[in-house]
């Protein structure tokens, strides 16, 4: 990391990976230096790049002569942009650090506000393209549902952010000081979401514009090394508490023990309602299915979620609703993949009900996250 007196330097780093980026990194140099101009921001401009060879590395040379504000790092060996971003994280001589794309798909005049974020108090801030007011221009189909399959994996670690796959971000670098980050592919923001120390964030929504000039450079690798870099992320909060999926991962657990609790619920009012109150043992069932929603959903809300609930009554009702209704889609989803799996698949009903149980406890943790409990520490 680098020395603290001259980490003050700056009151912002931008960070712009670059490979083979000659179309670009003149006007993209010259948009960010325009914007620190006109916002009065004294910032630094960082680019790493990993060995151009079609010139960008001269193309920044020639820039640095009139703008003693632009760096440039040439990287040797272990090419690539996570990488690059986080030898860029190393080197920041601020305690602010902005990433952008060299290719004018993250629009840069967009910065000040990010600054602003992490200055109010965000540890994070991140450029959304799925929260409202965001977009993507020019993708073709097939883009824009990987993107959007890497966002779904993505928020199971982080429910409360839109967009964590986003190349567009900005920290405070205390949040990535000190964490084992293990940067591959191009998620970098999911490693710094996933290793580093933060709390806070806010988004910005933003439209990602598809280069016009030069090629993209993602390949079928990238999509394997991003399911490896979710799975690598869930074991790595395992054993360091101070993260967020950390978080996440208790979560889940409570959430399973009060289903377990659920279940002798359900077996108690069954048994007392049939044995006791005479009733028909499936009218009986009827009952123990909605007290076991009604204590899994007390039990959840006042310890599962505790961080994430507002207090006041109509709030908690509207989360009972939600809670009811996602219940008994559960209830459906359960007995529909146990129809299926043993009239068209031919396995035994008890497995199947099994599977049924698992799909329809990961359905209930999944939407109740995301829609009952997903009140968040986003700052508004
Ligand atoms: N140093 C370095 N090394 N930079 C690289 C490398 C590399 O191996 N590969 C790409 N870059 C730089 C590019 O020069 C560009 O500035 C930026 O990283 C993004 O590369 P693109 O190839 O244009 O990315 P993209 O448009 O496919 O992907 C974008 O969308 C992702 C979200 O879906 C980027 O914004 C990603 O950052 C983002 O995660
Ligand atoms: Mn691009």
């Amino acid at each position: 990391m680098s020395d603290s007196n001259i980490a003050e330097k700056y009151r912002i780093t931008v960070i712009i990976p670059t490979f083979n980026e000659i179309e670009n990194i003149e006007n993209i140099t010259k948009a960010v230096l325009d914007v620190f101009a006109k916002s009065d921001i004294n910032g630094e401009i960082l680019v790493i790049d990993d060995k151009s060879k079609d010139g960008t590395i001269d193309a920044v040379k020639a820039m640095q002569k009139s703008y003693p504000q632009v760096s440039l790092i040439v990287r040797e060996s272990d090419h690539g942009l996570s990488q690059s971003v986080v030898e860029g994280f190393e080197k920041a001589n601020s305690e602010i650090i902005q990433v952008i794309d060299a290719d004018f798909s993250h629009p840069v005049e967009l910065i000040p506000q990010f600054l602003s974020a992490i200055e109010s108090g965000a540890d994070v801030c991140m450029g959304s393209r799925y929260t409202k007011g965001g977009d993507i221009t020019d993708w073709p189909l097939k883009r824009r549902l990987i993107s959007l399959g890497a966002t779904f994996f993505g928020r199971v670690l982080f429910p409360e952010v839109t967009d964590p796959v986003s190349g567009f971000f900005a920290i405070k670098k205390d949040v990535v000081e000190g964490a084992e980050l293990r940067p591959r592919g191009y998620k970098i923001l999911m490693e710094v979401l996933g290793k580093g120390r933060w709390q806070s964030f806010k988004e910005i929504p933003f439209t990602f514009k598809d280069r016009e000039a030069g090629e993209s450079k993602l390949k079928l690798s990238t999509i394997i090394d991003y399911i490896k870099q979710c799975i690598d992320i869930g074991l790595y909060a395992l054993s360091h508490h101070e993260t967020s999926v950390w978080g996440e991962w208790k979560k889940l657990l409570k959430f399973g023990c009060v289903g377990l609790s659920g279940i002798f619920v359900n077996t108690g009012i069954l048994y007392i309602l049939t044995e006791y109150a005479g009733l028909y043992y499936l009218v009986s069932s009827l009952f123990a299915i909605e007290a076991s929603i009604i204590t899994n959903f007390l039990l959840n809300d006042s310890w599962t979620f505790n961080d994430k609930v507002k207090s006041q009554i109509a709030e908690k009702w509207k989360r009972f609703v939600s809670f009811e209704v996602i219940s008994v889609l559960g209830v459906a989803i359960n007995m529909g993949v146990l129809y299926t799996l043993t009239e068209f698949a031919g396995m035994w009903y008890i497995l199947s009900n099994v599977i049924g149980i698992f799909v329809a406890f990961a359905w209930n943790f999944y939407v109740n996250r995301h829609v009952t409990w997903k009140e968040n520490n986003h700052l508004k």
